[in-house]
């Protein structure tokens, strides 16, 4: 099995479970992202759901990015990172009050609205502050992403976003309001997408509404095509930088962008996944009747992708070199759902070795809970450990 190329002998020295991350990893994502776009009328934003450590941000925000964010904690968290409003983009089915406010009171450089009464509330609260909220209408574009139905986000049957039979409705409304100023269109089909066809026919989509509003004589200056791109989670080790070239390329063939307009990216997934891993130990080896356990300290609450989405992490064990034996990979929370992997192949594996769940740097540390009074995990990063 080949495996990733970690400080083992450091990770001896520190409590279990932890997460850590690659920065070199991250670094080469982001510089790959910075080549694609170079020269084109695009912008990123890292959606900040996907991954909040400080070290991790510092570095997004040095490459240039900016933000998506989904609640006010993360309006925060972006900030504080450095990230000026004008490049944070604040989306979200449900803002509160507060959390309109905040983007309001800092000037973030768009809302994505998902409903009428959203925008309608915006234009209230920028009214009395004396502000013009500057919005995009997120349009669901009944697209299927072909993706698991828990991140799938574009078809009509989902909470989000503004239906295309509403549309008509909606950009009357949003010329009546004194308040709000539409700057653009906001789209997102879903989540750890992979065959580049979902989003070739959301630039389709995205082509025939422009006519839409150019019909209706409103010029808009952004379009904003979500986030989305899917990291390889079989082979991290083989692919660490997600497909941006394929990915870019799509949009710059496929959409018709108008002169002046920008094009922005919510992207999150690809961006961290592959830099982080769970670091956990071996509690114990169990023999069932017809299985062997593999009992990790760390479980769903620091990783709880594979129980909640049946997702998939690479489990590599970091101290063994033994031939490879069967094993169910499970964590010690009291719930049966609490496995990583069944009947998975890995070095013989023995009480005290140290395993990595890779690929875990996207909503992973960012999902940990509390739940069995157990404490959330700490990070630590390649920079650190070296
Ligand atoms: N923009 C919007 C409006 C979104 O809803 C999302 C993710 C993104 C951007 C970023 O998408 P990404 O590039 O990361 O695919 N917890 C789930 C994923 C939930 C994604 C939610 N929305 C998981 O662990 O797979």
């Amino acid at each position: 099995m080949i495996k990733a190329n970690y400080p083992v002998d450091k990770f001896r020295d520190i409590t279990t479970p932890f997460y850590y991350y690659d920065l070199e990893v991250l670094r080469s994502s982001l510089a790959e992202i910075n080549r694609h776009i170079d020269g084109q009328p695009f912008e990123v934003h890292y959606a900040l759901k996907a991954n909040v450590n400080p070290v991790v941000l510092k570095i997004i925000k040095e490459a240039g990015l900016g933000a998506d964010c989904v609640s006010g904690g993360e309006v925060q968290a972006a900030l504080n990172a450095g990230i000026a409003p004008s490049k944070i983009v604040f989306a979200g089915v449900g803002k509160a009050d507060w959390e309109i406010n905040l983007g309001l009171e800092h000037d973030v450089f768009c809302f994505n609205v998902e409903s009428i009464p959203e925008l309608e509330i915006i234009d209230e609260l920028a009214s009395a502050k004396g502000k013009i909220a500057r919005v995009a209408l997120r349009i669901n574009p009944n697209v299927s992403a072909n993706t698991h139905h828990y991140i799938t986000t574009g078809l009509n049957e989902n909470k989000f976003g503004i239906n295309l039979t509403e549309l008509e409705k909606v950009t009357q409304i949003v010329r009546n309001l004194q308040n709000v100023k539409l700057i653009g269109i906001h789209f997102h089909i879903g989540s750890q997408i992979t065959d580049m066809t979902p989003f070739q026919d959301l630039c389709v989509k995205v082509n025939e509404l422009q006519y839409h509003f150019e019909a209706n004589g409103i010029t808009l200056e952004n379009i904003n095509v979500g986030g989305g791109l899917g990291v390889n989670y079989e082979h991290p080790n083989h692919f660490p930088i997600a497909e941006y070239e394929a990915y870019f390329k799509v949009f710059r063939d496929h959409l018709t962008l108008r002169p002046g307009q920008t094009l922005h990216f919510e992207l999150g997934r690809s961006i961290v996944a592959q830099c982080g891993s769970l670091i956990s130990k071996v509690l114990y080896v169990k023999e069932g009747t017809s299985k062997k356990f593999v009992i990790l300290d760390a479980g769903f609450t620091e990783l709880i992708r594979p129980a909640l989405y049946q997702a998939y992490h690479r489990v590599e064990n970091l101290s063994s070199d033994l031939p490879e034996e069967k094993y169910d990979v499970v964590g010690p929370i009291c719930e049966s759902s609490d496995v990583f992997v069944k009947d998975y192949l890995m070095n013989q594996t023995k009480r005290g070795d140290i395993v990595a769940l890779r690929s875990a740097g996207a909503y992973g540390e960012i999902m940990a809970s509390g739940y069995n009074l157990r404490k959330l995990p700490k990070a630590y990063t390649s920079d650190e450990l070296k």
